[in-house]
Protein backbone atom coordinates (compact mmCIF):
# COMPACT_ATOMS: atom_id res chain seq x y z
CA UNK A 1 0.00 0.00 0.00
CA UNK A 2 2.90 2.17 1.46
CA UNK A 3 5.02 1.56 -2.39
CA UNK A 4 1.69 2.24 -4.38
CA UNK A 5 1.43 5.39 -2.51
CA UNK A 6 4.64 6.32 -3.27
CA UNK A 7 4.48 5.45 -6.97
CA UNK A 8 1.44 7.48 -7.26
CA UNK A 9 3.04 9.90 -5.35
CA UNK A 10 6.28 10.26 -7.79
CA UNK A 11 3.71 9.98 -10.87
CA UNK A 12 2.35 13.17 -10.17
CA UNK A 13 5.46 14.95 -9.72
CA UNK A 14 6.49 13.83 -12.85
CA UNK A 15 3.01 14.85 -14.37
CA UNK A 16 3.26 18.32 -12.39
CA UNK A 17 6.47 18.60 -13.73
CA UNK A 18 5.80 17.56 -17.38
CA UNK A 19 2.94 20.19 -16.90
CA UNK A 20 4.89 22.96 -16.19
CA UNK A 21 7.73 22.22 -18.61
CA UNK A 22 4.53 22.50 -21.18
CA UNK A 23 3.19 25.71 -20.58
CA UNK A 24 6.79 26.65 -20.25
CA UNK A 25 7.68 25.67 -23.61
CA UNK A 26 3.95 27.39 -25.09
CA UNK A 27 4.50 30.53 -23.69
CA UNK A 28 8.63 30.93 -24.84
CA UNK A 29 9.79 32.49 -27.43
CA UNK A 30 7.26 34.15 -29.50
CA UNK A 31 7.33 37.59 -31.05
CA UNK A 32 3.60 39.26 -31.44
CA UNK A 33 3.12 41.02 -34.74
CA UNK A 34 0.45 43.69 -32.21
CA UNK A 35 0.42 45.81 -29.92
CA UNK A 36 -1.83 46.85 -27.21
CA UNK A 37 -2.40 50.31 -26.59
CA UNK A 38 -4.84 52.47 -24.35
CA UNK A 39 -5.79 55.61 -25.87
CA UNK A 40 -7.77 57.84 -23.07
CA UNK A 41 -10.36 55.29 -21.80
CA UNK A 42 -10.22 52.66 -24.46
CA UNK A 43 -7.84 49.62 -24.95
CA UNK A 44 -6.74 49.96 -28.79
CA UNK A 45 -4.99 47.50 -30.43
CA UNK A 46 -1.85 48.40 -32.83
CA UNK A 47 -1.42 45.64 -35.50
CA UNK A 48 1.63 45.02 -37.80
CA UNK A 49 1.74 43.68 -41.66
CA UNK A 50 -1.03 41.82 -43.50
CA UNK A 51 -3.52 42.85 -40.16
CA UNK A 52 -3.36 46.27 -40.62
CA UNK A 53 -5.69 46.21 -43.59
CA UNK A 54 -8.09 44.24 -41.93
CA UNK A 55 -11.29 46.18 -40.90
CA UNK A 56 -11.83 49.81 -40.98
CA UNK A 57 -13.89 49.20 -44.30
CA UNK A 58 -16.30 51.51 -45.95
CA UNK A 59 -19.82 51.86 -45.28
CA UNK A 60 -21.59 52.09 -48.34
CA UNK A 61 -24.85 53.96 -49.06
CA UNK A 62 -26.82 50.83 -51.03
CA UNK A 63 -28.56 53.59 -53.61
CA UNK A 64 -30.79 51.49 -55.31
CA UNK A 65 -32.68 50.48 -51.86
CA UNK A 66 -31.98 53.86 -50.23
CA UNK A 67 -34.14 55.48 -52.92
CA UNK A 68 -37.06 52.56 -52.72
CA UNK A 69 -37.52 53.28 -48.87
CA UNK A 70 -36.83 56.47 -48.22
CA UNK A 71 -34.12 55.23 -45.64
CA UNK A 72 -30.26 55.27 -45.77
CA UNK A 73 -29.35 52.19 -46.38
CA UNK A 74 -25.96 51.82 -45.35
CA UNK A 75 -23.69 47.97 -45.79
CA UNK A 76 -20.61 47.86 -44.17
CA UNK A 77 -18.50 46.42 -46.65
CA UNK A 78 -16.64 44.10 -45.36
CA UNK A 79 -16.09 41.55 -48.82
CA UNK A 80 -13.01 44.19 -48.80
CA UNK A 81 -10.74 42.62 -46.22
CA UNK A 82 -7.62 41.01 -47.24
CA UNK A 83 -9.22 37.08 -46.64
CA UNK A 84 -12.38 38.38 -48.25
CA UNK A 85 -14.91 38.22 -45.39
CA UNK A 86 -16.13 39.65 -42.04
CA UNK A 87 -14.51 36.64 -40.45
CA UNK A 88 -10.58 38.06 -41.09
CA UNK A 89 -11.50 40.40 -37.91
CA UNK A 90 -12.70 36.82 -35.79
CA UNK A 91 -9.65 34.99 -37.13
CA UNK A 92 -7.37 38.29 -36.02
CA UNK A 93 -8.93 38.31 -32.58
CA UNK A 94 -9.55 34.81 -32.23
CA UNK A 95 -5.42 33.71 -32.88
CA UNK A 96 -4.51 36.91 -30.66
CA UNK A 97 -6.10 35.86 -27.80
CA UNK A 98 -5.19 32.61 -27.79
CA UNK A 99 -1.24 33.44 -28.33
CA UNK A 100 -1.97 36.12 -25.23
CA UNK A 101 -3.37 32.97 -23.07
CA UNK A 102 -0.61 30.90 -24.38
CA UNK A 103 -3.03 28.36 -25.00
CA UNK A 104 -1.69 28.40 -28.90
CA UNK A 105 2.10 29.29 -29.62
CA UNK A 106 4.14 30.19 -32.58
CA UNK A 107 4.31 27.19 -34.66
CA UNK A 108 1.13 25.82 -33.52
CA UNK A 109 -1.70 24.43 -35.94
CA UNK A 110 -5.08 26.61 -35.36
CA UNK A 111 -7.94 24.23 -35.79
CA UNK A 112 -11.29 24.92 -37.10
CA UNK A 113 -14.98 23.41 -38.43
CA UNK A 114 -16.55 25.92 -40.20
CA UNK A 115 -18.38 26.32 -43.87
CA UNK A 116 -15.92 28.22 -45.33
CA UNK A 117 -15.38 31.85 -44.73
CA UNK A 118 -14.07 31.59 -41.36
CA UNK A 119 -11.68 29.15 -42.58
CA UNK A 120 -10.41 31.36 -45.13
CA UNK A 121 -9.68 33.64 -43.64
CA UNK A 122 -8.06 31.63 -40.18
CA UNK A 123 -6.04 30.77 -43.22
CA UNK A 124 -5.28 34.07 -44.64
CA UNK A 125 -3.69 35.21 -41.15
CA UNK A 126 -2.04 32.66 -39.38
CA UNK A 127 0.84 32.75 -41.09
CA UNK A 128 1.35 36.59 -40.13
CA UNK A 129 1.08 35.05 -36.55
CA UNK A 130 3.76 32.38 -37.49
CA UNK A 131 0.87 29.72 -37.02
CA UNK A 132 -0.78 27.08 -39.25
CA UNK A 133 -4.11 26.01 -39.97
CA UNK A 134 -6.36 22.81 -40.82
CA UNK A 135 -9.60 23.19 -41.50
CA UNK A 136 -12.80 20.82 -41.65
CA UNK A 137 -15.32 21.95 -43.74
CA UNK A 138 -18.88 20.23 -45.05
CA UNK A 139 -18.75 18.90 -48.35
CA UNK A 140 -21.90 20.78 -49.34
CA UNK A 141 -20.39 23.86 -49.29
CA UNK A 142 -18.94 25.67 -52.27
CA UNK A 143 -16.32 23.87 -53.64
CA UNK A 144 -14.53 27.01 -54.44
CA UNK A 145 -13.90 27.55 -50.72
CA UNK A 146 -12.32 24.69 -49.82
CA UNK A 147 -9.67 25.47 -53.09
CA UNK A 148 -9.03 28.95 -52.15
CA UNK A 149 -8.59 27.20 -48.23
CA UNK A 150 -6.14 24.70 -49.78
CA UNK A 151 -4.37 27.51 -51.98
CA UNK A 152 -3.24 29.33 -48.92
CA UNK A 153 -1.25 26.63 -47.74
CA UNK A 154 -4.06 25.16 -44.72
CA UNK A 155 -5.02 21.47 -44.42
CA UNK A 156 -8.58 21.14 -45.68
CA UNK A 157 -10.69 17.97 -44.90
CA UNK A 158 -14.11 17.68 -46.73
CA UNK A 159 -16.54 15.97 -44.70
CA UNK A 160 -20.38 14.83 -44.94
CA UNK A 161 -22.75 17.36 -43.10
CA UNK A 162 -24.09 15.86 -39.93
CA UNK A 163 -25.73 16.66 -37.10
CA UNK A 164 -23.58 18.63 -34.04
CA UNK A 165 -24.57 15.85 -31.15
CA UNK A 166 -22.63 13.66 -34.19
CA UNK A 167 -19.11 12.86 -33.06
CA UNK A 168 -18.43 13.36 -36.81
CA UNK A 169 -20.04 17.03 -37.11
CA UNK A 170 -17.00 19.35 -38.90
CA UNK A 171 -16.79 21.24 -35.85
CA UNK A 172 -16.22 17.84 -33.47
CA UNK A 173 -13.69 16.54 -35.92
CA UNK A 174 -12.06 20.08 -35.99
CA UNK A 175 -11.70 20.12 -32.09
CA UNK A 176 -10.53 16.66 -32.19
CA UNK A 177 -7.64 17.39 -34.45
CA UNK A 178 -6.43 20.12 -32.11
CA UNK A 179 -6.16 17.86 -29.45
CA UNK A 180 -4.28 15.19 -31.72
CA UNK A 181 -1.56 17.73 -32.73
CA UNK A 182 -1.51 18.38 -28.80
CA UNK A 183 -1.14 14.89 -27.97
CA UNK A 184 1.37 14.66 -30.77
CA UNK A 185 3.56 17.85 -29.17
CA UNK A 186 3.68 16.36 -25.91
CA UNK A 187 4.36 13.04 -26.73
CA UNK A 188 7.67 14.65 -28.80
CA UNK A 189 8.52 16.63 -25.77
CA UNK A 190 8.11 13.72 -23.61
CA UNK A 191 10.20 11.40 -25.74
CA UNK A 192 13.25 14.13 -25.66
CA UNK A 193 12.55 14.19 -21.43
CA UNK A 194 11.73 10.44 -20.39
CA UNK A 195 13.71 7.28 -21.37
CA UNK A 196 11.89 5.10 -19.41
CA UNK A 197 7.94 5.82 -20.54
CA UNK A 198 6.48 6.18 -17.28
CA UNK A 199 5.07 9.45 -17.75
CA UNK A 200 1.67 9.92 -17.87
CA UNK A 201 -0.29 12.94 -20.11
CA UNK A 202 -3.90 13.55 -20.12
CA UNK A 203 -5.40 16.37 -22.13
CA UNK A 204 -6.93 18.40 -19.24
CA UNK A 205 -3.45 18.44 -18.34
CA UNK A 206 -2.58 20.08 -21.90
CA UNK A 207 -5.32 22.40 -22.40
CA UNK A 208 -7.51 22.73 -19.69
CA UNK A 209 -9.11 26.02 -20.93
CA UNK A 210 -9.92 24.29 -24.15
CA UNK A 211 -11.31 21.21 -22.59
CA UNK A 212 -13.75 22.14 -19.94
CA UNK A 213 -17.28 20.52 -20.66
CA UNK A 214 -16.07 19.13 -24.17
CA UNK A 215 -16.63 15.05 -24.44
CA UNK A 216 -13.19 14.96 -24.53
CA UNK A 217 -12.40 16.80 -20.48
CA UNK A 218 -11.82 13.63 -19.18
CA UNK A 219 -9.81 11.52 -21.38
CA UNK A 220 -6.91 9.86 -21.35
CA UNK A 221 -4.54 10.24 -23.45
CA UNK A 222 -2.02 7.12 -24.11
CA UNK A 223 1.55 8.03 -24.34
CA UNK A 224 1.61 7.07 -27.70
CA UNK A 225 -0.25 9.29 -29.56
CA UNK A 226 1.94 9.70 -33.03
CA UNK A 227 -0.01 8.50 -35.57
CA UNK A 228 -2.94 10.73 -34.28
CA UNK A 229 -1.80 13.80 -36.16
CA UNK A 230 1.25 13.05 -38.49
CA UNK A 231 1.15 16.47 -40.42
CA UNK A 232 0.34 18.78 -36.98
CA UNK A 233 4.58 19.04 -36.28
CA UNK A 234 5.50 19.05 -32.57
CA UNK A 235 4.27 22.34 -31.00
CA UNK A 236 0.72 21.43 -30.54
CA UNK A 237 -2.92 22.58 -31.85
CA UNK A 238 -5.72 24.80 -30.59
CA UNK A 239 -9.45 24.53 -31.46
CA UNK A 240 -10.48 28.61 -32.46
CA UNK A 241 -14.20 27.31 -31.44
CA UNK A 242 -15.52 30.19 -33.58
CA UNK A 243 -19.50 29.30 -32.56
CA UNK A 244 -18.50 28.86 -28.61
CA UNK A 245 -15.15 31.13 -28.80
CA UNK A 246 -16.17 34.47 -27.49
CA UNK A 247 -12.86 36.24 -28.97
CA UNK A 248 -15.97 35.93 -31.89
CA UNK A 249 -18.15 38.23 -30.39
CA UNK A 250 -15.47 40.57 -28.98
CA UNK A 251 -14.49 41.35 -32.46
CA UNK A 252 -17.16 42.85 -33.05
CA UNK A 253 -17.88 44.21 -30.13
CA UNK A 254 -14.29 45.89 -30.01
CA UNK A 255 -13.80 46.36 -33.51
CA UNK A 256 -16.80 46.38 -35.84
CA UNK A 257 -19.00 47.98 -33.69
CA UNK A 258 -17.29 50.96 -32.88
CA UNK A 259 -16.31 51.34 -36.41
CA UNK A 260 -20.14 51.67 -37.61
CA UNK A 261 -21.15 53.80 -34.51
CA UNK A 262 -18.24 56.31 -35.93
CA UNK A 263 -19.02 55.99 -39.25
CA UNK A 264 -22.38 56.93 -39.13
CA UNK A 265 -21.50 59.82 -35.93
CA UNK A 266 -24.24 57.59 -33.74
CA UNK A 267 -26.73 58.79 -35.66
CA UNK A 268 -28.39 55.28 -36.99
CA UNK A 269 -31.49 54.27 -35.87
CA UNK A 270 -31.14 50.31 -36.75
CA UNK A 271 -28.64 47.55 -37.59
CA UNK A 272 -30.10 44.06 -39.43
CA UNK A 273 -28.15 41.21 -39.59
CA UNK A 274 -28.45 37.37 -40.21
CA UNK A 275 -26.53 34.90 -37.96
CA UNK A 276 -24.08 32.05 -38.10
CA UNK A 277 -22.26 31.58 -35.39
CA UNK A 278 -24.13 34.80 -33.81
CA UNK A 279 -20.49 36.97 -33.30
CA UNK A 280 -21.41 39.87 -35.56
CA UNK A 281 -24.50 40.39 -34.33
CA UNK A 282 -24.28 39.67 -30.79
CA UNK A 283 -20.53 41.89 -30.62
CA UNK A 284 -22.14 44.86 -32.83
CA UNK A 285 -25.74 44.58 -31.40
CA UNK A 286 -24.49 44.90 -28.10
CA UNK A 287 -21.93 47.73 -28.26
CA UNK A 288 -24.60 50.06 -30.15
CA UNK A 289 -27.12 49.54 -27.61
CA UNK A 290 -24.41 50.31 -24.83
CA UNK A 291 -23.77 53.74 -26.82
CA UNK A 292 -27.61 54.16 -27.32
CA UNK A 293 -30.31 52.35 -25.93
CA UNK A 294 -32.62 53.19 -28.87
CA UNK A 295 -30.83 51.88 -32.08
CA UNK A 296 -33.17 49.40 -32.90
CA UNK A 297 -30.93 45.46 -33.84
CA UNK A 298 -32.61 42.77 -35.59
CA UNK A 299 -32.02 39.15 -36.47
CA UNK A 300 -32.67 38.31 -40.20
CA UNK A 301 -33.05 34.32 -40.40
CA UNK A 302 -32.52 32.65 -43.26
CA UNK A 303 -34.78 29.21 -43.98
CA UNK A 304 -33.96 26.06 -41.75
CA UNK A 305 -32.68 28.47 -39.13
CA UNK A 306 -34.48 27.97 -35.59
CA UNK A 307 -33.02 31.70 -34.50
CA UNK A 308 -36.51 33.56 -35.78
CA UNK A 309 -38.23 31.56 -33.22
CA UNK A 310 -35.56 32.14 -30.38
CA UNK A 311 -35.94 35.59 -30.42
CA UNK A 312 -39.57 36.00 -31.73
CA UNK A 313 -40.84 33.43 -29.29
CA UNK A 314 -38.32 31.88 -26.82
CA UNK A 315 -38.28 28.62 -27.71
CA UNK A 316 -35.88 27.19 -30.78
CA UNK A 317 -37.97 24.42 -32.03
CA UNK A 318 -41.08 22.18 -31.82
CA UNK A 319 -40.11 18.80 -30.20
CA UNK A 320 -40.01 17.27 -33.57
CA UNK A 321 -37.36 19.68 -34.68
CA UNK A 322 -34.82 19.29 -31.35
CA UNK A 323 -31.18 19.52 -32.27
CA UNK A 324 -30.58 16.18 -33.40
CA UNK A 325 -33.14 15.49 -35.23
CA UNK A 326 -33.22 18.39 -37.39
CA UNK A 327 -30.38 19.34 -40.01
CA UNK A 328 -29.61 22.49 -41.35
CA UNK A 329 -28.85 20.86 -44.16
CA UNK A 330 -28.69 22.43 -48.41
CA UNK A 331 -32.09 21.24 -47.99
CA UNK A 332 -33.22 24.27 -45.98
CA UNK A 333 -31.08 26.82 -47.59
CA UNK A 334 -29.23 27.99 -51.19
CA UNK A 335 -27.54 30.37 -48.36
CA UNK A 336 -24.52 29.69 -47.00
CA UNK A 337 -22.82 30.74 -43.29
CA UNK A 338 -26.19 31.65 -42.24
CA UNK A 339 -28.91 30.14 -40.06
CA UNK A 340 -28.09 27.39 -36.80
CA UNK A 341 -30.62 25.35 -34.89
CA UNK A 342 -28.89 25.92 -31.71
CA UNK A 343 -28.40 28.84 -29.32
CA UNK A 344 -24.57 29.28 -29.66
CA UNK A 345 -22.23 31.09 -26.86
CA UNK A 346 -21.94 34.22 -29.27
CA UNK A 347 -25.69 34.44 -30.23
CA UNK A 348 -26.28 34.91 -26.32
CA UNK A 349 -24.09 38.24 -25.88
CA UNK A 350 -26.86 39.43 -28.06
CA UNK A 351 -29.35 42.09 -27.02
CA UNK A 352 -32.45 42.13 -29.57
CA UNK A 353 -35.32 44.03 -30.18
CA UNK A 354 -36.93 41.57 -32.84
CA UNK A 355 -36.30 38.96 -35.94
CA UNK A 356 -37.12 38.78 -39.57
CA UNK A 357 -37.42 35.81 -41.88
CA UNK A 358 -36.15 35.45 -45.34
CA UNK A 359 -36.78 33.03 -48.30
CA UNK A 360 -34.20 31.92 -50.52
CA UNK A 361 -35.91 33.01 -53.79
CA UNK A 362 -35.83 36.70 -51.77
CA UNK A 363 -31.77 36.14 -51.29
CA UNK A 364 -31.40 35.30 -54.87
CA UNK A 365 -33.60 38.00 -56.29
CA UNK A 366 -32.06 40.68 -54.06
CA UNK A 367 -28.51 39.53 -55.03
CA UNK A 368 -29.42 40.35 -58.76
CA UNK A 369 -30.63 43.71 -57.94
CA UNK A 370 -27.97 44.84 -56.30
CA UNK A 371 -25.73 43.84 -59.27
CA UNK A 372 -28.04 45.83 -61.73
CA UNK A 373 -28.70 48.46 -59.83
CA UNK A 374 -25.65 49.36 -57.88
CA UNK A 375 -22.76 47.27 -59.22
CA UNK A 376 -22.73 45.60 -55.77
CA UNK A 377 -21.49 41.66 -55.98
CA UNK A 378 -22.25 40.18 -52.87
CA UNK A 379 -22.88 36.87 -51.55
CA UNK A 380 -25.87 35.03 -50.25
CA UNK A 381 -25.61 35.90 -46.35
CA UNK A 382 -25.06 39.75 -47.61
CA UNK A 383 -28.05 39.35 -49.95
CA UNK A 384 -30.35 37.99 -47.19
CA UNK A 385 -28.82 40.78 -44.72
CA UNK A 386 -29.98 43.31 -47.49
CA UNK A 387 -33.83 41.76 -48.23
CA UNK A 388 -33.65 42.22 -44.12
CA UNK A 389 -32.43 45.90 -44.40
CA UNK A 390 -35.42 46.51 -46.85
CA UNK A 391 -38.00 45.17 -44.09
CA UNK A 392 -36.81 47.01 -41.33
CA UNK A 393 -37.09 50.40 -43.42
CA UNK A 394 -40.45 49.51 -44.75
CA UNK A 395 -40.99 48.71 -40.72
CA UNK A 396 -39.61 51.93 -39.61
CA UNK A 397 -40.83 53.94 -42.27
CA UNK A 398 -38.86 56.66 -44.45
CA UNK A 399 -36.12 58.90 -42.57
CA UNK A 400 -34.02 56.25 -40.61
CA UNK A 401 -30.69 55.12 -41.23
CA UNK A 402 -30.61 51.44 -40.79
CA UNK A 403 -26.87 49.57 -41.35
CA UNK A 404 -26.01 45.66 -42.13
CA UNK A 405 -23.29 43.60 -43.07
CA UNK A 406 -22.11 43.27 -47.04
CA UNK A 407 -20.35 39.88 -45.68
CA UNK A 408 -18.57 38.61 -48.66
CA UNK A 409 -18.20 38.96 -52.44
CA UNK A 410 -20.11 36.88 -55.23
CA UNK A 411 -16.84 35.65 -56.07
CA UNK A 412 -17.04 33.22 -53.04
CA UNK A 413 -20.07 31.73 -54.51
CA UNK A 414 -19.85 31.52 -58.05
CA UNK A 415 -20.66 27.29 -58.14
CA UNK A 416 -23.56 27.68 -56.43
CA UNK A 417 -25.67 30.99 -55.38
CA UNK A 418 -24.16 32.41 -58.79
CA UNK A 419 -24.68 29.48 -61.10
CA UNK A 420 -28.26 29.32 -63.29
CA UNK A 421 -28.02 25.41 -63.63
CA UNK A 422 -27.75 25.51 -59.56
CA UNK A 423 -30.41 27.71 -59.39
CA UNK A 424 -33.08 26.48 -61.81
CA UNK A 425 -32.19 22.45 -59.93
CA UNK A 426 -33.61 24.39 -57.05
CA UNK A 427 -36.63 26.23 -58.84
CA UNK A 428 -34.77 29.88 -58.04
CA UNK A 429 -34.43 30.82 -61.00
CA UNK A 430 -34.31 34.81 -60.61
CA UNK A 431 -37.07 36.79 -62.83
CA UNK A 432 -37.21 39.58 -61.03
CA UNK A 433 -37.51 43.50 -62.41
CA UNK A 434 -37.58 45.23 -59.45
CA UNK A 435 -38.05 44.57 -55.56
CA UNK A 436 -41.65 43.25 -56.27
CA UNK A 437 -39.91 39.84 -54.67
CA UNK A 438 -40.16 41.39 -51.46
CA UNK A 439 -44.00 41.84 -51.65
CA UNK A 440 -45.13 38.23 -51.67
C1 LIG B 1 -20.46 34.45 -45.55
C2 LIG B 1 -20.94 34.58 -44.14
N1 LIG B 1 -21.81 35.51 -43.85
C3 LIG B 1 -22.30 35.66 -42.60
C4 LIG B 1 -21.92 34.84 -41.59
C5 LIG B 1 -22.52 35.01 -40.23
O1 LIG B 1 -21.71 35.69 -39.33
P1 LIG B 1 -21.65 35.30 -37.81
O2 LIG B 1 -20.94 33.97 -37.73
O3 LIG B 1 -20.87 36.38 -37.17
O4 LIG B 1 -23.03 35.17 -37.28
C6 LIG B 1 -20.99 33.85 -41.85
C7 LIG B 1 -20.54 32.95 -40.78
O5 LIG B 1 -19.85 31.99 -41.00
C8 LIG B 1 -20.48 33.71 -43.16
O6 LIG B 1 -19.59 32.77 -43.46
Amino acid sequence: MAAATAAGAAAAAAAISLFAYYLLLRKSGSKLPWTLTTRGNGRRTRRKGLMQAIGNTPLIRINSLSDATGCEILGKAEFLNPGGSVKDRVAVKIIEEALESGVLVCGGVVTEGSAGSTAISLATVAPAYGCRCHVVIPDDAAVEKSQIIEALGAIVERVRPVSITHKDHFVNIARRRALEANIASAQSETNKMQTNGSAHVTVEMLHPKQTNGSEYANTEVPHNGKELCPDSGSKGGFFADQFENLANYRAHYEWTGPEIWEQTKGTLHAFVAAAGTGGTIAGVSRYLKEKNRNVRCFLMDPPGSGLFNKVTRGVMYTKEEAEGKRLKNPFDTVTEGIGINRVTANFMMAELDGAYRGTDREAVEMSRFLLRKDGLFVGSSSAMNCVGAVRVARDLGPGHTIVTILCDSGMRHLSKFFNDEYLANHGLTPNAIGLEFLDQ
